[in-house]
Protein backbone atom coordinates (compact mmCIF):
# COMPACT_ATOMS: atom_id res chain seq x y z
CA UNK A 1 0.00 0.00 0.00
CA UNK A 2 1.02 3.45 -1.27
CA UNK A 3 0.07 6.71 0.27
CA UNK A 4 1.20 10.31 0.66
CA UNK A 5 0.54 12.58 3.77
CA UNK A 6 0.00 16.29 2.15
CA UNK A 7 -1.65 19.17 3.22
CA UNK A 8 -5.34 19.71 2.39
CA UNK A 9 -6.54 21.56 0.00
CA UNK A 10 -10.20 22.98 -0.78
CA UNK A 11 -10.88 20.22 -2.72
CA UNK A 12 -10.42 18.10 -0.13
CA UNK A 13 -13.28 19.29 2.37
CA UNK A 14 -15.93 16.50 1.19
CA UNK A 15 -13.58 13.93 2.06
CA UNK A 16 -12.39 16.18 5.61
CA UNK A 17 -16.45 16.12 6.53
CA UNK A 18 -16.94 12.42 5.40
CA UNK A 19 -13.42 11.63 7.82
CA UNK A 20 -14.72 14.57 11.05
CA UNK A 21 -18.34 12.21 10.72
CA UNK A 22 -17.16 8.93 10.89
CA UNK A 23 -14.89 9.98 14.07
CA UNK A 24 -18.04 11.36 15.71
CA UNK A 25 -20.09 8.18 14.84
CA UNK A 26 -17.00 6.15 16.02
CA UNK A 27 -17.29 8.36 19.22
CA UNK A 28 -21.06 7.39 19.35
CA UNK A 29 -22.11 11.64 18.92
CA UNK A 30 -22.77 11.64 14.92
CA UNK A 31 -25.15 13.52 15.39
CA UNK A 32 -23.77 16.06 16.68
CA UNK A 33 -21.78 17.24 13.33
CA UNK A 34 -23.46 20.29 12.15
CA UNK A 35 -21.22 21.64 9.92
CA UNK A 36 -21.39 21.86 5.99
CA UNK A 37 -18.53 21.71 3.43
CA UNK A 38 -19.62 25.47 3.14
CA UNK A 39 -18.45 26.17 6.40
CA UNK A 40 -14.97 23.45 5.99
CA UNK A 41 -14.14 25.54 3.51
CA UNK A 42 -14.48 29.30 4.63
CA UNK A 43 -13.09 28.53 8.00
CA UNK A 44 -10.28 26.36 6.34
CA UNK A 45 -9.11 27.83 3.75
CA UNK A 46 -10.15 31.70 3.69
CA UNK A 47 -7.68 34.51 4.34
CA UNK A 48 -7.15 33.80 8.10
CA UNK A 49 -7.88 29.92 8.77
CA UNK A 50 -9.19 28.97 11.87
CA UNK A 51 -7.68 25.02 11.37
CA UNK A 52 -5.07 23.15 9.22
CA UNK A 53 -5.18 19.60 8.04
CA UNK A 54 -2.85 16.95 6.80
CA UNK A 55 -4.19 13.86 5.06
CA UNK A 56 -3.17 10.88 4.14
CA UNK A 57 -3.79 9.83 0.59
CA UNK A 58 -3.36 6.42 -1.31
CA UNK A 59 -1.28 6.63 -4.28
CA UNK A 60 -0.66 4.70 -7.26
CA UNK A 61 -2.22 1.46 -7.77
CA UNK A 62 -4.41 2.03 -4.58
CA UNK A 63 -5.52 5.17 -5.70
CA UNK A 64 -7.94 3.69 -8.47
CA UNK A 65 -10.35 2.51 -5.38
CA UNK A 66 -13.21 4.84 -5.19
CA UNK A 67 -11.95 6.44 -1.18
CA UNK A 68 -8.43 8.18 -2.05
CA UNK A 69 -8.23 9.86 1.50
CA UNK A 70 -8.47 7.36 4.09
CA UNK A 71 -7.40 9.67 6.99
CA UNK A 72 -6.37 13.06 8.71
CA UNK A 73 -5.34 15.00 11.47
CA UNK A 74 -6.92 18.75 11.56
CA UNK A 75 -4.91 21.11 14.20
CA UNK A 76 -4.31 24.83 14.79
CA UNK A 77 -2.18 26.82 16.64
CA UNK A 78 -3.18 27.85 19.96
CA UNK A 79 -0.91 30.22 22.99
CA UNK A 80 0.11 29.60 26.58
CA UNK A 81 0.35 32.43 28.21
CA UNK A 82 3.14 30.59 30.43
CA UNK A 83 5.40 28.48 27.98
CA UNK A 84 3.62 30.46 24.25
CA UNK A 85 3.01 28.06 21.27
CA UNK A 86 1.42 25.19 21.47
CA UNK A 87 -0.16 23.12 18.71
CA UNK A 88 -4.01 21.93 19.26
CA UNK A 89 -4.41 18.08 17.94
CA UNK A 90 -8.06 18.59 17.17
CA UNK A 91 -9.24 15.75 15.09
CA UNK A 92 -7.07 12.30 13.90
CA UNK A 93 -8.16 9.75 12.51
CA UNK A 94 -7.44 6.81 10.67
CA UNK A 95 -10.48 4.61 8.32
CA UNK A 96 -10.97 1.61 10.27
CA UNK A 97 -8.92 -1.06 7.62
CA UNK A 98 -5.77 1.17 7.46
CA UNK A 99 -5.06 1.02 11.23
CA UNK A 100 -2.35 -0.43 12.29
CA UNK A 101 -0.34 0.13 9.60
CA UNK A 102 1.97 2.71 10.88
CA UNK A 103 -0.08 6.08 9.31
CA UNK A 104 -0.90 7.34 13.00
CA UNK A 105 2.77 7.50 13.72
CA UNK A 106 3.71 9.02 10.71
CA UNK A 107 1.11 11.86 11.20
CA UNK A 108 2.44 12.05 14.81
CA UNK A 109 5.76 12.31 13.70
CA UNK A 110 4.63 14.86 10.61
CA UNK A 111 2.67 17.02 13.35
CA UNK A 112 5.98 16.81 15.60
CA UNK A 113 8.27 17.90 12.93
CA UNK A 114 5.72 20.83 12.29
CA UNK A 115 5.97 21.84 16.29
CA UNK A 116 9.77 21.70 16.36
CA UNK A 117 9.90 24.22 12.75
CA UNK A 118 7.30 26.60 14.61
CA UNK A 119 8.90 26.33 17.82
CA UNK A 120 5.86 25.62 19.44
CA UNK A 121 6.32 23.80 22.93
CA UNK A 122 3.82 21.22 23.29
CA UNK A 123 1.13 19.31 21.79
CA UNK A 124 -2.31 19.74 23.42
CA UNK A 125 -5.50 17.52 22.52
CA UNK A 126 -9.14 16.32 24.68
CA UNK A 127 -9.19 12.36 24.77
CA UNK A 128 -12.60 10.77 25.32
CA UNK A 129 -12.20 8.74 28.72
CA UNK A 130 -13.70 5.34 26.84
CA UNK A 131 -11.42 5.47 23.81
CA UNK A 132 -9.00 3.45 25.96
CA UNK A 133 -7.03 2.46 22.69
CA UNK A 134 -6.40 5.53 21.44
CA UNK A 135 -5.41 6.85 24.83
CA UNK A 136 -2.60 4.25 24.84
CA UNK A 137 -1.80 5.47 21.50
CA UNK A 138 -0.93 8.74 23.03
CA UNK A 139 0.83 7.40 26.72
CA UNK A 140 2.72 5.52 24.48
CA UNK A 141 4.09 8.23 22.86
CA UNK A 142 4.92 9.95 26.05
CA UNK A 143 1.37 12.18 26.50
CA UNK A 144 0.42 13.09 30.34
CA UNK A 145 -2.84 13.24 31.37
CA UNK A 146 -3.38 16.58 32.91
CA UNK A 147 -6.90 15.98 34.59
CA UNK A 148 -5.53 13.16 36.53
CA UNK A 149 -1.83 14.91 37.07
CA UNK A 150 -2.68 18.41 37.33
CA UNK A 151 -6.45 18.44 38.16
CA UNK A 152 -7.71 20.01 35.37
CA UNK A 153 -11.53 20.48 33.95
CA UNK A 154 -12.63 21.21 30.26
CA UNK A 155 -15.54 23.28 30.56
CA UNK A 156 -17.55 25.13 27.40
CA UNK A 157 -19.80 28.02 27.26
CA UNK A 158 -22.42 26.91 24.90
CA UNK A 159 -24.12 29.55 22.67
CA UNK A 160 -27.13 30.17 24.58
CA UNK A 161 -24.65 31.25 27.17
CA UNK A 162 -22.65 33.24 25.05
CA UNK A 163 -26.06 35.15 23.49
CA UNK A 164 -27.31 35.44 27.67
CA UNK A 165 -23.75 37.69 28.40
CA UNK A 166 -23.49 38.81 24.56
CA UNK A 167 -23.94 42.77 24.43
CA UNK A 168 -28.01 42.55 23.23
CA UNK A 169 -29.24 43.59 19.51
CA UNK A 170 -29.84 47.03 19.28
CA UNK A 171 -34.28 47.44 19.41
N1 LIG B 1 -6.09 -0.77 14.79
C1 LIG B 1 -5.52 0.15 15.55
N2 LIG B 1 -4.30 -0.01 16.12
C2 LIG B 1 -3.62 -1.14 15.90
C3 LIG B 1 -4.18 -2.11 15.10
C4 LIG B 1 -5.45 -1.91 14.53
N3 LIG B 1 -6.05 -2.82 13.76
N4 LIG B 1 -3.30 -3.11 15.04
C5 LIG B 1 -2.24 -2.74 15.76
N5 LIG B 1 -2.43 -1.58 16.29
C6 LIG B 1 -1.47 -0.89 17.18
C7 LIG B 1 -0.20 -0.66 16.43
O1 LIG B 1 0.68 -1.73 16.66
C8 LIG B 1 0.32 0.61 17.03
O2 LIG B 1 0.92 0.39 18.28
P1 LIG B 1 2.04 1.37 18.87
O3 LIG B 1 1.31 2.49 19.56
O4 LIG B 1 2.81 0.52 19.82
O5 LIG B 1 2.85 1.88 17.72
C9 LIG B 1 -0.93 1.38 17.25
O6 LIG B 1 -1.91 0.40 17.56
C10 LIG B 1 -1.38 2.13 16.00
O7 LIG B 1 -0.29 2.79 15.40
P2 LIG B 1 -0.38 3.35 13.93
O8 LIG B 1 -0.63 2.27 12.94
O9 LIG B 1 0.79 4.21 13.72
O10 LIG B 1 -1.66 4.32 14.03
P3 LIG B 1 -3.02 4.26 13.21
O11 LIG B 1 -2.73 4.47 11.76
O12 LIG B 1 -3.82 3.10 13.59
O13 LIG B 1 -3.70 5.61 13.75
C11 LIG B 1 -5.35 6.30 15.35
C12 LIG B 1 -3.92 5.79 15.14
C13 LIG B 1 -5.57 6.49 16.86
C14 LIG B 1 -5.53 7.63 14.63
C15 LIG B 1 -6.31 5.26 14.75
O14 LIG B 1 -6.14 4.05 15.41
C16 LIG B 1 -7.77 5.68 14.77
O15 LIG B 1 -8.24 6.34 13.85
N6 LIG B 1 -8.49 5.28 15.84
C17 LIG B 1 -9.92 5.55 15.92
C18 LIG B 1 -10.22 7.04 16.07
C19 LIG B 1 -9.59 7.67 17.27
O16 LIG B 1 -9.69 7.16 18.37
N7 LIG B 1 -8.94 8.81 17.05
C20 LIG B 1 -8.31 9.58 18.10
C21 LIG B 1 -9.32 10.45 18.75
S1 LIG B 1 -8.60 11.33 20.11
Amino acid sequence: MEYKLRKAEPRDVPDILRLVKELAKYEDMENQVRLTEQDLLEDGFGDTPFYHCVIAELQNQDASEDVKVMGFAMYYFTYDPWVGKQLYLEDFYITQEYRGLGIGSHIMRHLSDLAMKTRCSGMMFVVAENNESSIQFYKRRGAEDLSQEEGWRLYRFDKDSLVKMATPPEE
